[in-house]
């Protein structure tokens, strides 16, 4: 997956399901699994739009 690439639907299953795609030199097992659990959709919602509204690039 090369950057750029990842969209909200993306970003909504890393949080909901972080073993689903894990960054290279990331072992799987070490992101909480349970945030579907622990926030509501409202919250999952603004996070997505928040983490995808962030300017990341490298200068
Ligand atoms: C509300 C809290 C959190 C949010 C919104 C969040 C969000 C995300 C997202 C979107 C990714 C995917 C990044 C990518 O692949 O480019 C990610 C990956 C990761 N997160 Fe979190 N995270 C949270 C909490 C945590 C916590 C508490 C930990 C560890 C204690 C953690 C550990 C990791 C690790 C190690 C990865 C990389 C492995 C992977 O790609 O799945 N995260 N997180």
């Amino acid at each position: 997956m090369q950057r750029g690439e990842k969209g909200l639907d993306f970003l909504r299953e890393s949080i909901l399901d972080p073993n689903a795609f894990v960054e290279e030199g990331f072992p799987p097992n070490i992101m909480p699994g349970n945030f579907g659990e622990l926030l509501t959709d409202t919250e999952i919602e603004t996070l997505v739009a928040y983490i995808a509204n962030l300017d990341c690039r490298t200068p």
